[in-house]
């Protein structure tokens, strides 16, 4: 700490005299249009803002680092996973789906569970949930489901009848809503919930051989859930409990960690599986591919700058690295087009080179001019500024090619509904649900649907009753009781 404090300037770098006065025509006033450092200040501050995300608006973030601790090299030669004991530098951003920038942290919701690894061949996202599935299977629907999550054009309001006529007709959304309305659809904070790349993605190692994967990142603080009630108490007290709790252990040293595994399948085997290995909204049964342990993921640094590391953090299922790859999954691909293009709109064309998303590694690349082109692109040579060049600048690298894929199928729009087991899944998981925990997904499923019109109830529980009696009817139930009525407001009212 130097006794002196550095010297306030403009913008321009040059000194302020006085930050405390306008410049006016006497001390009444009127202040004079030349005043620029007055102009400068109203101007950058009308600047502040830029478009919050379409969807996970609310986050929290923070850095860390993966430590590798057991060999996968047999499926994928992805450098990240090189050897046992390897540290790489990471940053992860939690969110809500539905929720403002403003919106209290304790809503029922899906929890985003977004990773960014700074590996040395570039930046490979995971920009997954807290579920291993998703509502919808065709991503054709995903701006009329959202539509449905966001508030209603009329009202203004959340709207649980278009939430609820939206799943009653897509019933591949019900193994996702009996997660979001199980304990784990409200977590007290980030560190009490796993992460799930959901999306199968594709590994393939040194010999060129490809194996389909399925990344989770399961909690080691484990799981924790609050009942509405006690979410109404916790937003009651503060709009910001994941922050502060986030935040507060990381400052406390009190490091969040996750073991990441995989899920690993030999790339034949997709035609062989009872289920279509690339339906967001089916898992892998852990009997059929069991999880294969591969490092631990700690959280051990907050930002200095929310803004700057956090709100401008981008995410992308299209950062891939060699060694890692895409799937058939067709919402996958519409991510890959997707999020680079919210990018561009929200941060800027140049938004990679941003310090928390410029990757560790060096970047070169032809893309030229643009609004904030301030980096360096260099490679020794200014004149070397297309490709192919004979000057020397960057080339391709035929060694990290991806082994190709066969594809076959006539080009149409197939009915993504057509013989699909959408009941099996949300079964298992019913299942496995003791009597308390099954009780509190009847009275949240009862809670959500106050005030929705009974046909649309009644279809729901049609779905219900195919899922399990026992879940159709404990639901009725609930809803009799009029469990839930006169709740607070929540992300799914
Ligand atoms: P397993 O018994 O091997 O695994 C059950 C899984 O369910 C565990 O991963 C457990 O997570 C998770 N789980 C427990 N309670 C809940 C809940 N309320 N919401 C979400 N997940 C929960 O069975 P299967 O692999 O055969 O899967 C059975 C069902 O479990 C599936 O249909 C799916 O709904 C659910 N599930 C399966 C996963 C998978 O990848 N196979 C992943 C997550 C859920 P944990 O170990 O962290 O406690
Ligand atoms: C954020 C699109 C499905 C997880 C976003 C954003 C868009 C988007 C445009 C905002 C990006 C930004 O401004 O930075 C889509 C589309 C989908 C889809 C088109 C389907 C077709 C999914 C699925 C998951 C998911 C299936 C999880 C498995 C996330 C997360 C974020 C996000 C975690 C926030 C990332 C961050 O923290 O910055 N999505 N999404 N999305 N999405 Fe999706």
């Amino acid at each position: 700490m130097t006794s002196q404090p550095p010297r306030m300037t403009t913008t321009g770098g040059a000194p302020i005299a006085d930050n405390q006065n306008s410049l006016t025509a006497g001390p009444r006033g009127p202040v004079l249009m030349q005043d620029y450092q007055l102009m400068e200040k109203l101007a950058h501050q009308n600047r502040e803002r830029i478009p919050e995300r379409v969807v996970h608006a609310k986050g929290w973030g923070a850095f860390g680092t993966l430590t590798v601790t057991h060999d996968i090299t047999r499926y994928t030669r992805a450098k990240v996973f090189g050897a046992v004991g390897k540290k790489t530098d990471l940053l992860i951003r939690f969110s809500t789906v539905a929720g403002e920038l403003g919106a209290a942290d304790a809503e029922r919701d899906v929890r985003g569970f977004a990773v960014k690894f700074y590996t040395e061949e570039g930046n490979w996202d995971v920009v997954g949930n807290n579920t291993p599935v998703f509502f919808i299977r065709d991503p054709l629907k995903f701006p009329d489901f959202i539509h449905t999550q966001k508030r209603h054009p009329r009202t203004n309001l959340r709207s649980p009848t278009a939430m609820w006529d939206f799943w009653s007709l897509s019933p591949e959304s019900l193994h996702q809503v009996t997660i979001l309305m199980s304990d784990r659809g409200l977590p007290p904070s980030p560190r009490f919930m796993n992460g799930y790349g959901s999306h199968t993605y594709s590994f393939w190692n040194d010999q060129g051989e490809r194996f389909w994967v399925k990344f989770h990142f399961k909690t080691q603080q484990g799981h924790k859930h609050l009942t509405n009630d006690e979410a109404a108490q916790v937003v009651g007290r503060s709009r910001e409990s994941y922050q502060e709790d986030l935040f507060g252990s990381i400052e406390a040293g009190d490091f969040p960690r996750w073991t990441l595994q995989v899920q690993v399948m030999p790339e034949a085997d997709a035609d062989k599986t009872p289920y279509n290995p690339f339906d967001l909204t089916k898992v892998w049964p852990h009997a059929d591919y069991p999880l294969i342990d591969v490092g631990v993921v700690e959280l051990n640094r907050n930002p200095d700058n929310y803004f700057a590391e956090i709100e401008q953090a981008a995410f992308s299922p299209s950062n891939v690295v060699p060694g890692i790859g895409h799937s058939p999954d067709k919402m996958l691909q519409a991510r890959i087009f997707s999020y680079a293009d919210a990018h561009r709109y929200r941060l800027g064309t140049h938004y990679e080179a941003l310090p928390v998303n410029q990757p560790k590694c060096p970047v070169h690349h032809y893309h030229k001019d643009g609004a904030m082109r301030f980096f360096r692109n260099d490679t020794g040579n200014p004149d070397a500024y297309y490709e192919p060049n004979s000057l020397g600048g960057p080339a391709q690298d035929p060694s990290v090619a991806e082994p190709p894929l066969r594809l076959s199928g006539e080009v149409g729009r197939h009915d993504h509904r057509a013989g699909n087991d959408d009941y099996s899944q949300p079964r298992a998981l019913f299942t496995l649900m003791d009597q308390g925990q099954k009780e509190r997904l009847f009275a949240n499923i009862a809670a959500a649907m106050q005030g929705v019109p009974q046909a649309i109830v009644e279809r729901q529980l049609g779905h219900f009753a195919l899922v399990h009696a026992d879940y159709a009817a404990g639901v009725r139930r609930a809803l009799a009781l009029g469990e839930g009525a006169g709740r607070p407001e929540t992300a799914i009212p």
